[in-house]
């Protein structure tokens, strides 16, 4: 089977110790929540998946078509070119090149440079929005549009699996309901392979058929949609960590 398996995962800054012994899968074709409230090492995990952030312990593996990749062995651009791309936090588009441009550098990398025409189709086709505005710069676009321009500059690289970073910061609540109906359309159509992070748990859980619940760097809650309901006072004392159980 197709996924990320990561096991036992410890890893901080420098004597900092953020993540504590975290388990957790995301199976091909999945979508996954992963829920926190602020400081509890959401992008901590994102960015150690992704080699930015170095493990102290434990392993992140990609296990696909018959191959496990040791992610945590690999530096970042090496972990990209295996199939795995981060939408970060806060974006981090180039403000000063075009749509274009931002789409063309990430789908430059060596997985994604012989599909980068079909890859750009996908995109302007996905996001039409992004094809009218395509020479327009990025910093001059509204914050929910560079979030889309951020989702496909990940798709860009023809990842085997999206890693998504609290895309609803810093938009207003209705602009955040769109980037989420655009991140379950192209899950739904695509069948991507999601792990989003997210402190909007309700939406987020709305989203997704699996979730986690991050705190203080261990995983209090793994939840499975298909076998359990939901109880959002529950969930949401849980990341509050009011929880006693
Ligand atoms: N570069 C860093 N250096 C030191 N501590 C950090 C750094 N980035 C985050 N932290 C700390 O790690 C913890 C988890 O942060 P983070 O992973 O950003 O959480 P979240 O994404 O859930 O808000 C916090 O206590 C934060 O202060
Ligand atoms: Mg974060």
């Amino acid at each position: 089977m197709n996924r990320l398996v990561i096991e036992n995962l410890n890893a901080g800054y420098g004597s900092v110790a953020v993540l504590h012994d975290v388990c957790m899968e995301v199976r091909e074709s999945e979508f996954v929540a992963l829920l926190g409230t602020n400081g509890n090492g959401k992008s901590t995990l994102l960015n150690t998946i992704l080699g930015f952030v170095r493990p102290q312990g434990g392993r992140i593996l990609l296990d696909w078509d018959g191959q496990t990749i040791d992610l945590a062995r690999l530096q970042p651009h090496e972990i990209v070119n295996a199939g795995v791309a981060l939408v970060p936090e806060g974006r981090r588009l180039v403000p000063n090149l075009t749509v274009e441009e931002n789409l063309i550098l990430a789908g430059s990398c060596p997985r994604a440079k012989d599909q980068i025409s079909r890859n750009l189709d996908f995109c302007y086709t996905t996001f039409p929005l992004l094809k009218e505005r395509r020479a327009q710069q990025a910093s001059t676009m509204s914050g929910g549009q560079q979030q889309l321009l951020a989702i496909a500059r990940a798709l860009m690289t023809s990842p085997r699996i999206m890693l998504i970073d609290e895309p609803s910061v810093g938009l207003a609540p209705i602009v955040v309901g769109q980037v989420f109906e655009a991140v379950r359309e192209l899950q739904t159509t695509q069948k991507l392979t999601i792990l989003m992070a997210e402190q909007s748990f309700f939406q987020a859980v709305d989203l997704a058929s699996r979730a986690y619940v991050l705190s203080h760097g261990h995983i209090i809650r793994a939840i499975d949609r298909a076998v359990e309901q939901i109880d959002p006072e529950d969930l949401r004392a849980a990341m509050m960590g009011l929880e006693h159980s």
